[in-house]
C-alpha cells in the first residue's frame, strides 16, 4: 500500500477541517497512514503532504522526530521492552536478553515470520509494574521471562486479538470530532477536555463520543486520562 486509501483521504479531509490550518493534521493524518500500512512509506508521506500543503520533506523531517512513527516495515507485533531506571532495577535487562532469546532478535530487529520487531525502549509510564512492555502500544507491566512466553505464545496463536490491535491502531473505539460539535446531552466539555488531543483515533479522544455499547479500550486510555487528571490537579493547587 502507499497512497492513503480513498477511506482513509475522507479521514484526512475531515481531519484537515478540525484545524484553522491544513499542515496543523499532520500528525493525526500520519497516524491514519501508519495505522493503514502499518508504518509511513514515501509515498505515504507525499501523499500526505499533498493533502495538508507540505513538502515531503517537511513531512519526513517532521514525523522522524516522533518515536512512534516508523520509516520501514514492522513486524505485526511491536514489542517494546522498557530498560529505564526502574524497569532496570526490576530486571529489565533480563527480561531484554531473554526476549532476544526467544524471538532470534536483537532490539531493532524483525522476525522471519513478520510476527514480531522487537525494541528496546525508553520509560513508557508504568513504573509501578516494573519490568513492562508494550506491545503495539498496549501495556503490560510485572512481565518475568516466563511472562513474556506465555504472551507470545497467546500473541503468535491468535488469543490476544481482542486486546492487541494491528501495529499502527491508536484506537479502535471511533473517529474524533471537533469538541465544538458535542451534541447536546452528550459528555460535558471536561469529559471531552480528558479525553485528549491526540488526533486521528487517539484513545481518550474516541473516548468522548464512544456508541453505546462499544468497549473502551482501557489499556492505552488509562494513561492517557491519569496524565490529564495530574495536570489538572496540579493546574489547581494553590501557588
Ligand atoms: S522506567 Fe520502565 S516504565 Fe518507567
Amino acid at each position: 500500500m502507499a497512497r492513503l486509501t480513498p477511506d482513509n483521504v475522507v479521514r484526512a479531509q475531515e481531519l484537515v477541517a478540525l484545524y484553522p490550518e491544513k499542515r496543523s493534521a499532520l500528525i493525526p493524518i500520519l497516524h491514519v497512514l501508519q495505522e493503514q500500512d502499518g508504518y509511513l512509506s514515501e509515498d505515504g508521506m507525499l501523499h500526505v503532504g499533498e493533502i495538508v500543503g507540505l513538502e515531503a520533506v517537511e513531512v519526513k523531517g517532521t514525523a522522524s522526530f516522533y518515536d512512534m512513527f516508523h520509516f520501514e516495515p514492522v513486524g505485526k507485533y511491536l514489542v517494546a521492552v522498557c530498560t529505564n531506571i526502574a524497569c532496570m532495577l526490576q530486571g529489565a535487562y533480563r527480561l531484554l536478553e531473554h526476549a532476544e532469546e526467544a524471538l532470534g532478535v536483537a532490539p531493532g530487529g524483525t522476525t522471519a515470520d513478520g510476527m514480531f520487531t522487537l525494541e528496546d525502549a525508553e520509560c513508557l509510564a508504568l513504573c509501578g509494574n516494573a519490568p513492562c512492555l508494550t506491545v503495539n502500544w498496549r501495556f503490560f507491566g510485572d512481565v518475568d521471562p516466563e511472562g513474556f512466553d506465555v504472551l507470545v505464545d497467546d500473541l503468535r496463536a491468535g488469543r490476544l486479538e481482542a486486546e492487541v490491535p494491528p501495529h499502527g491502531t491508536l484506537s479502535r473505539v471511533g473517529r474524533r470530532q471537533g469538541l465544538r460539535a458535542l451534541p447536546p446531552g452528550g459528555p460535558g466539555r471536561d469529559e471531552a477536555a480528558l479525553a485528549g488531543e491526540d488526533g486521528a483515533g487517539g484513545d481518550g479522544m474516541a473516548a468522548a463520543h464512544v456508541a453505546p455499547g462499544s468497549a473502551i479500550d482501557l489499556s492505552t486510555r488509562r494513561s492517557t486520562a491519569a496524565t490529564a487528571v495530574v495536570d489538572a490537579a496540579h493546574l489547581e493547587s494553590p501557588k
